[in-house]
This record gives C-alpha cells, sequence and structure tokens, in this order.
C-alpha cells in the first residue's frame, strides 16, 4: 500500500483515485498526522502531494524526515517536489506568482518514472502549476523532463528512487499522467496492482468478523446506494446477527420503497424492519415550506423513528453505516475552509450519543464509484448501483412550497416518465443527476376544448464529477419533448413543462 502525505492540495484525492484505478490501495494522511502512523502503515511507497504553502514562508509544512529514510520510493508532486528539494538539501526560492495551466515538458533523460511516454527529444503535455522555484536540486538527483518555465519539471534520484515532478500527473489535463503514477508504483515500487473489489470485499469480510465477533448489528437504510451496499456486505459477513431498519419517509422516487423491501427481503433474505413512515413524515411537513426547515423537520423525525425501532432489536451493540472515504478524509485544504460548512447542511441528521451502539463502517474506505463497483461485485442489480445521487430530505426538497400526499405522489409519476424516457434514450449514465420539481405555480392550457389550470413540472439534469460544481445537461429536443408530452398527457395535476437550464455555480443542483 501507498502513503499520500497531503499537503492541502484540492486535488489531492484525484492522487488517490488514480492510484486505486490503477489497482493500488493506498491512503491520504494529513502532513502532520503522518509521523505516528508511519510504522503501523508501513507504506511501500509514498507520494508527497500538492499544496498552497509557499516552502520559504515560517513553519512551512513539511513531511517527516523518515519518510526518506524508510527504503521506499518517494514522489513528490508540485509542493510535494518543492519539500522534497529542501529536505534533502537542494535550494528552493519563493516565486512571486502562482503559475497554473497548460505547459510542454520535453525529455531529457530515460527515466522508469516516464517509460512508455516519450523518447528522449521527445515533448509530452502536462498541467504545470508551481509558486515556489527550484534553484539546485540535491545531490544524487537528475533532470528528467523540463519545461520553458521549469528547468525542474521532472526530477530523480534513480538510487534511492526519489522523484520529483513539477506539475499535477494526477488531472485530466496532463493526458498521460496516469500512466506516470502507474509507473511510479508499479514499475518502481514493484507493486502488482492487484487491489481488486474482490479482493475488498474478502478483506472486508473477515474485518467485519473480527470486529463484531457473535455481537448484533442495526443497519440503517435509507433506499440509497450506500446503505443498500453496506448491508449486502454485513449480511454476507455475519449474517442474521444483521438486521437492517428501513425508516420509509414516503419521500423516495416512485417505487423504490417497494424495491429496497422486495430486494432485501425475498432475494437476499436479510432481516429487515420496514418502517412506512409517510403519515408521520408528511403530518410533521404539513404547514411548513421554508426548506432549512423542511430539512431540519425531516432529520429530526427520522431520527426519533430510528431510535424507537432500533431499541426494540435486542441486545444490540453495533451500529453499520454506510460512510464514505471522503466523508473521512481529514483534508487539510478543508481544514476551517468552506467545504466543512457545506456538509453539515448536507447530513439529514445524526444519531443521539445516548445511543451507546460502537459504529460499523464498512466502507470507509472506498469512493463512490468503489461502492458501484463492490455492489456489483456482491450481486446487486447494476441498474438500481448505478442510480443517481439522491438527497436525504428526498422529494420535500423537490416540492417548492408545502409538501402534501397529493403533490408527492404527482411529482414521483412524472419523475418516473421523466427518467424512463431518458434511459429509452440511453443518456441515463451521461448524467449525474436528474429529477423533475413540483413548482407551487399555477398556468392556463388547454386540453382537447376545455380550458386546463393546474400546476408546473421543472425539469432539471446536470453533469458533474462531484457535485460541487454542475453544467445543465444538453438534451436532445426530442427526448426532452417526449417527456414533456408524456407528462401532461398521463399526470393529472400538471399542464406545463420547463427545463432548467442554470449550472452551478450560481444555482444549485436542488431547488431547495
Ligand atoms: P446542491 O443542491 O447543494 O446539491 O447543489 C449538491 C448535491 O447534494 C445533494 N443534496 C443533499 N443531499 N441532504 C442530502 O443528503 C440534503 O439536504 C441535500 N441537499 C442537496 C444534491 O442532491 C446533490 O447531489
Amino acid at each position: 500500500r501507498v502513503l499520500i502525505v497531503d499537503f492541502g492540495s484540492q486535488v489531492t484525492q484525484l492522487i488517490a483515485r488514480r492510484l486505486r484505478e490503477s489497482g493500488v490501495y493506498c491512503e491520504i494522511h494529513p502532513y502532520d498526522k503522518v509521523e505516528g502512523m508511519l510504522d503501523a502503515f508501513a507504506p511501500k511507497a509514498v507520494i508527497l502531494s500538492g499544496g498552497p504553502a509557499s516552502v520559504h514562508e515560517a513553519q512551512s509544512p513539511s513531511a517527516p524526515q523518515r519518510v526518506f529514510e524508510l527504503g521506499v520510493p518517494v514522489l513528490g508532486i508540485c509542493y510535494g517536489e518543492m519539500t522534497l528539494c529542501a529536505q534533502l538539501g537542494g535550494a528552493v526560492e519563493g516565486g512571486q506568482e502562482r503559475e497554473f495551466g497548460r505547459a510542454e515538458i520535453l525529455i531529457e533523460r530515460l527515466s522508469p518514472l516516464l517509460q512508455g511516454l516519450g523518447d528522449i527529444g521527445e515533448r509530452e503535455t502536462v498541467w504545470m502549476s508551481h509558486g515556489d522555484k527550484i534553484t539546485a536540486i540535491p545531490l544524487g538527483f537528475e533532470v528528467v523532463a523540463a519545461s520553458e518555465g521549469s528547468p525542474f519539471a521532472v526530477i530523480a534520484d534513480e538510487g534511492r528512487r526519489f522523484y520529483g515532478i513539477q506539475f499535477h500527473p494526477e488531472v485530466a489535463h496532463t493526458p498521460r499522467g496516469a500512466l506516470m503514477l502507474r509507473n511510479f508504483t508499479h514499475k518502481i515500487a514493484g507493486l502488482k496492482g492487484d487491489w481488486t473489489m474482490s479482493a475488498f470485499r474478502d478483506e472486508m469480510v473477515q474485518k467485519i468478523r473480527d470486529q463484531v465477533g457473535d455481537g448484533r448489528v442495526i443497519c440503517g437504510l435509507s433506499g440509497g446506494v450506500d446503505s443498500s451496499v453496506a448491508a449486502v456486505l454485513l449480511h454476507e459477513a455475519i449474517g442474521d446477527q444483521l438486521t437492517c431498519v428501513f425508516v420509509d419517509t414516503g419521500l423516495l422516487r416512485h417505487n423504490e420503497a417497494e424495491q429496497v423491501v422486495t430486494m432485501f427481503r425475498d432475494h437476499y433474505n436479510i432481516p429487515l424492519v420496514h418502517v412506512d413512515a409517510a403519515d408521520e413524515f408528511l403530518g410533521q411537513l404539513s404547514g411548513v415550506s421554508d426548506p432549512e426547515t423542511k430539512r431540519k423537520t425531516i432529520g429530526r423525525v427520522f431520527v426519533e423513528i430510528f431510535d424507537r425501532e432500533a431499541a426494540k432489536v435486542e441486545g444490540a451493540t453495533f451500529l453499520a453505516q454506510g460512510t464514505l472515504y471522503p466523508d473521512v478524509i481529514e483534508s487539510v485544504s478543508a481544514r476551517g475552509g468552506p467545504s466543512a460548512v457545506i456538509k453539515s447542511h448536507h447530513n439529514v441528521g445524526g444519531l443521539p450519543d445516548y445511543m451507546k451502539l460502537k459504529l460499523v463502517e464498512p466502507l470507509r474506505e472506498l469512493f463512490k464509484d468503489e461502492v458501484r463497483a463492490l455492489g456489483v461485485e456482491l450481486g446487486l442489480p447494476p441498474a438500481f448501483v448505478g442510480r443517481h445521487p439522491f438527497p436525504g430530505p428526498g422529494l420535500a426538497i423537490r416540492i417548492p412550497g408545502e409538501v402534501t400526499p397529493e403533490r408527492v405522489a404527482v411529482l414521483q409519476k412524472a419523475d418516473a416518465i421523466y427518467l424512463d424516457e431518458i434511459r429509452k434514450a440511453g443518456l441515463y449514465d451521461s448524467i449525474w443527476q436528474a429529477f423533475a420539481v413540483l413548482l407551487p405555480v399555477r398556468t392556463v392550457g388547454v386540453m382537447g376544448d376545455a380550458r386546463t389550470y393546474d400546476e408546473v413540472c421543472a425539469l432539471r439534469a446536470v453533469t458533474s464529477t462531484d457535485g460541487m460544481t454542475a453544467d445543465f445537461f444538453e438534451f436532445p429536443w426530442e427526448v426532452l419533448g417526449r417527456a414533456a408530452t408524456r407528462i401532461i398527457n398521463e399526470v393529472k395535476g400538471i399542464n406545463r413543462v420547463v427545463y432548467d437550464v442554470t449550472s452551478k455555480p450560481p444555482g444549485t443542483i436542488e431547488w431547495e
């Protein structure tokens, strides 16, 4: 396994993504927490990430010196190259300006790091970024590639297997960057790339058994991908020591609650408590139209109901959650930054700590698409694990104004037709998230000879890689046209359909 030392770059996670895509297990740890875990982790290679600091600032972050004494290969990227240089006896000057953008490097020397790329004298496109400037490389290092602006774009000490790269190999703008990282892990560090989902599954099943022993585990199922995959994995590990509690808010997509219940009970034979709490949620939401109050109400009611049901599971000592890796990485770039704030409103309530249950989080090492791959590995239908993200508060935040049972039913129908047309057009997997919104606005229409006065349905579809930014999806008109015609014809209560062409920012993906 590989240790990624995080110096706070916005793209550190992408290094981990690239490594895992090539079958190498890795973990990201903040630079100031590495010392304590180095021995236990025993990395086979170390990567120093980029970061916003300058090696010249007082107390500029550095890697524990021991990283260079482990006898394993070390790769410094961007800021990582700067600190590697500074720590090994080279010289680095503070640059006046940071430089970002496309650049070309010229290969000057052969190195296993660039194997499979060009020959000496050939050029390679990279995504450059530098603030500090190296003025002298440490003893033992040689220049492998240079660009106009960076004479030390790639440097290597082949003897000690230390490398520095000034640009970002982990981003898509460096077209063959993934190959460079792969060379580092496979060719230089000699890793086999045998970290697969099937290996992870076996490993995790064993870990769950070790942690849980003969204890009883409660797993909260939301109907979403993460908790479903976690539940199936847990069931494989501990069988009927697992009880799933599915709090059905009545605010899921059309038919989704039934699907979850059938799949878990009939297909997997997993003990499932299905709490049909639609009336309770809708009752509490009656009269509420402020978006944040809706979220808080749903969060509160959810915890109340979950507590009540969990207390009925006798002898439970563990609570399983579908926490993912992006939620647990203690990222240096997010310290005190805005990401922390954005997350908190997305969480639908936590569990009160008087529930003295120990946590089991079998997915906490995985990224979202790895969870999907694990789901398929465990036999979940690909269409089920490939579903678009769905917010915890569900359709309540897709019904601006008051949420009533009638309006939920109308929206579910419109949404199902929209998704059906998207699937038929083969576009579902090209879209990050697509959904319908029911607006509390009435407009006039004609149906046959009669005048109608019904509500407006807005359709939304966006592309995105992480939900933080998004572009509206450019549909072929006929797909939108078909969806609109069907919604107006088949859903009583809607007589007009509009398409949302707002990107994020300045808009958000959801309407509330
Ligand atoms: P926004 O609307 O903020 O959404 O652009 C970004 C992503 O987060 C999802 N989202 C939520 N998820 N609880 C959740 O679990 C929430 O309250 C919530 N609000 C938005 C949204 O669906 C999108 O994927």
